[in-house]
């Protein structure tokens, strides 16, 4: 059994190499009995500041899993600032006992920082970090990532630039632009119906937004944007393996 949550395809494509028919996570949190029994339960989410994005994390916390073997794969795209360590004690703080976790590096969907023409043409060699993950699951390896003194520094700066910020800043950080032309391919790929149209056009309601990015990405008028600076507004990004529709069917509330 294997559950996920993607905004743009990378986490999703790592689940299906796993198993073919992974469970999404904005679906499967809905339902009213989160206690999941099976011979092994895994997790595959992106890394958003070091940490499972905040719909995984309530996931963790609520389920209950009966199982001898748990993991959790954190897919990152520059730096994952011992994002293992951070995510071994979550499942701590939760109760559950976690056997294996490992992050996998692909292409850095967060657009204040990356250009998506740029990224998409890195060789992250995501296929030889999925094979090895994929030995040790079949293995059962018992393994946390290692995580250096530099990932602890790195996590130890980033908390402290974030507690400069409002707390509620990320939840202001889409804009949607006038060349919007209601086609609604945002609200569908939005796990948290977040975005919705309005008299014929998105509109975005704040609060429990994941900013996964996933609308903005897949919007094909490029008509969602940030409201601080991207590297390449032009450029927007979507697991090369993973279509529109399958992002819509992981995430559709709606
Ligand atoms: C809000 C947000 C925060 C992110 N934080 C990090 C981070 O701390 N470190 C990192 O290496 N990548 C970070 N990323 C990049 C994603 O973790 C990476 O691109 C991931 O593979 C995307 O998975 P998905 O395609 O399944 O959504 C972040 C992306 C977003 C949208």
């Amino acid at each position: 059994m294997l559950f996920y949550f993607t905004g743009t395809g990378n986490s999703l494509y790592i689940a299906k190499q796993i198993e073919e028919h992974p469970i999404s996570i904005p679906q499967a949190i809905h339902r009213d009995s989160l206690s999941f029994t099976a011979d092994q339960i895994g997790i595959v989410a992106p890394i958003y500041g070091h940490e499972a994005p905040p719909i995984v994390k309530e996931f963790i916390k609520k389920a209950d899993f009966n199982t001898d073997y748990f993991y959790l794969i954190l897919t990152y795209g520059n730096r994952h600032g011992g994002a293992a360590e951070l995510a071994k004690r979550m499942c701590e703080d939760y109760g559950i006992k976690v056997n294996y976790i490992n992050v996998i590096r692909m292409v850095d969907n967060w657009l204040p920082s990356f250009d998506m023409a740029e990224q998409t043409q890195l060789d992250k060699n995501v296929e030889g970090q999925l094979s090895s993950i994929l030995a040790d699951i079949k293995d059962r390896k018992q393994m946390i990532s290692p995580v250096t003194e530099a990932d602890r520094a790195a996590h130890r700066e980033f908390l402290e630039r974030k507690s400069r910020l409002p707390t509620d800043a990320w939840q202001h950080l889409l804009q949607i632009k006038e060349n919007c032309t209601g086609c609604s391919i945002c609200a569908k790929v939005c796990p948290s119906a977040s975005i919705r149209l309005v008299n014929g056009k998105a509109a975005y309601f704040p609060g429990n937004c994941q900013t996964c990015l996933a609308c903005v990405h897949a919007c094909p008028h490029k008509a969602i944007g940030l409201t601080i600076p991207e590297k390449n507004p032009n450029a927007r990004y979507r697991n090369a393996h993973i279509s529109l529709r399958e992002i819509i069917q992981a995430n559709q509330q709606i």
